[in-house]
């Protein structure tokens, strides 16, 4: 049920919150109020306009929406995603050993540690060589994740190399292939349902690839999927299937299966670290009250800056060259959880979706859209992300101005500058949360993914949103499946917009 009562609340509150420099002025514990320590990450989010009354009012929020009895249902197995009819239990991928989960009645632990003991197994082999790269070929979940944590984890790399093929351009998985030996190249096929177009269009690509060098093509491919039959069909044997339920949402299955080019890559021991540290992360969640729990009160931030002050999207910021993906796996994560216009129960929201997500690594930003941040009329509340340490020995004083880059911006959009020319005025006011920990290790890196996931779950929680179906990604997939014949010269009833740019396409075929 919608906590009204709270809601109106919140929204008071947020309609006469101050100044965040002035909140400053006023408390000169402000900073220590207003930040939490848990995990190894100090996550401050002083830098935001909310006071002491109105954080008081959104953790009322989280309560009223009953938000930890939906963390302890998803937790304990529960088919929470009402629309499929599914449990969400990307946190069985990482809990420890002693953990007994049950979905229907049946402990899914046992299954959870065979497969990981199989993708090990797997891992060890394949990095004893002779495969010296590896292609990972899937799209949105089974990409996104290895992809993201692959390049954030390179300095743990001693494995093969790893690549990831997933748009259906060609462009794609020629420029990738053109650079390998197929004799020595391992090929995943990464697909929850093994039906995607592109995945399927991909591994059929590579397929014939690799049989114009290698006599035994299939003993070069193995799967990771949820349909094992079918990846039966597409000729790789069991042993080289590695499975997963479907209770693991395709944007949360980084910690399975799919997360097998990461393994093969840092090896199954940092691989093993990267899950503990996204089970540090559950339990810090399960277990820590609402005001001290880090993702309930990242989400309490989220909801205040786009559903309270109204703005529209939200920048993730990491500080960090190597979490260069990191804003496009939010991107899938938080919007395809929470974009959704109806609540579960189908009626429509009361206070908007998800906002929009994106970011690039600072300092990069600041010398291409950081202008718009500091001067434009849109507020974007920006999430820094930032190591006190990177991984370059004999390269700190790089550091040093990355770490003083990333504290300065987050101290000019809150304070501004003024001046006599108008050009020259920064507003300020424009808040952020930072988020600091000692270095990217693949226990930080799995805390840090936690958090986020946790965050989207409680923001969906309180909204009443449906966080684990995305029937939103239906419509374009069929009408693309529609059209695909008609590209080639089929008849068909079309909007005269899509009929011009099909004649346009027909004009440039042989
Ligand atoms: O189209 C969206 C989506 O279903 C995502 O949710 C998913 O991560 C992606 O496609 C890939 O799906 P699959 O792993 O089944 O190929």
């Amino acid at each position: 049920m919608m906590p009204a009562k709270e809601w109106a609340r919140v929204f008071t509150l947020g309609r006469a919150r101050g100044k965040i420099a002035e909140l400053f002025e006023a408390d000169a514990k402000r900073a220590e109020r207003f930040s939490r320590e848990a995990c190894g990450i100090l996550y401050d989010f002083s830098k935001t306009a909310l006071s002491e009354e109105s954080f008081a009012a959104l953790l009322d929020l989280a309560e009223a929406a009953e938000v930890e009895a939906a963390r302890d249902a998803m937790m304990r197995g529960e088919k929470i995603n009402t629309t499929e009819g599914r449990a969400v239990l990307h946190t069985a991928l990482r809990a420890g050993p002693e953990a007994v989960i049950e979905v229907d009645g049946q402990d899914v632990m046992p299954e959870v540690r065979g497969t990981l003991a199989r993708m090990a197994a797997f891992a060890r082999e394949v990095r004893k060589g002779p495969i010296t790269d590896v292609v990972n070929i899937g799209i949105g979940g089974s990409d996104l994740g290895p992809a993201m944590t692959a390049l954030a984890l390179q300095p743990y790399a001693d494995g093969p190399r790893v690549h990831f093929v997933s748009n259906i351009d060609g462009a794609h998985i020629h420029d990738v292939l053109k650079k390998l030996n197929a004799a020595t190249t391992l090929v995943l096929v990464a697909s929850k349902t093994f039906t995607t177009i592109e995945t399927m269009t991909n591994a059929a690509t590579a397929r014939r690839w690799m049989a114009e060098t290698v006599a035994d093509p299939a003993a070069q491919f193995a799967a990771i999927s949820s349909a094992e039959e079918k990846a039966a069909e597409f000729g790789i044997p069991a042993e080289r299937v590695f499975g997963f339920e479907d209770w693991v949402g395709g944007r949360y299955s980084v910690w399975g299966p799919i997360g097998l080019s990461l393994m093969l890559a840092i090896g199954p021991e940092d691989f093993a670290a990267f899950l503990a540290g996204a089970a540090e992360m559950d339990l810090h969640f399960a277990s820590a009250p609402l005001a001290e729990n880090l993702p309930v009160i990242h989400a309490l931030v989220g909801l205040w800056h786009h559903q309270v002050c109204g703005y529209a999207t939200r920048a993730v910021l990491p500080y960090d060259q190597r979490l260069a993906r990191l804003p496009a796996y939010l991107q899938q994560l938080d919007m395809e959880s929470n974009g959704k216009r109806v609540s579960k129960a189908g009626e429509a929201l009361a206070f908007g979706s998800g906002a929009i997500v994106w970011g690039e690594p600072g300092t990069n930003g600041q010398h291409a859209f950081y202008q718009l941040l500091h001067q434009g009329t849109e507020i974007v509340p920006a999430d820094f992300l930032v190591a006190m340490q990177g991984h370059e020995e004999g390269l700190a004083h790089h550091h040093a101005l990355l770490v003083a880059n990333c504290f300065a911006q987050s101290q000019a959009l809150m304070l501004g500058r003024d001046h006599e020319a108008p050009q020259r005025v920064f507003e300020g006011n424009r808040p952020s949360v930072t988020m600091a920990y000692e270095k990217l290790t693949p226990r930080m890196l799995g805390r840090i993914i936690a958090l986020y996931e946790h965050r989207v779950f409680v923001e969906g929680a309180i909204l009443g949103i449906n966080s684990f179906d995305q029937f939103g990604v239906e419509l374009g997939k069929e009408l693309a499946t529609a059209l695909q014949p008609v590209l080639g010269g089929a008849e068909a009833d079309l909007d005269s917009s899509t009929a011009q740019l099909v004649a346009f396409y027909r004009g440039y075929q042989n």
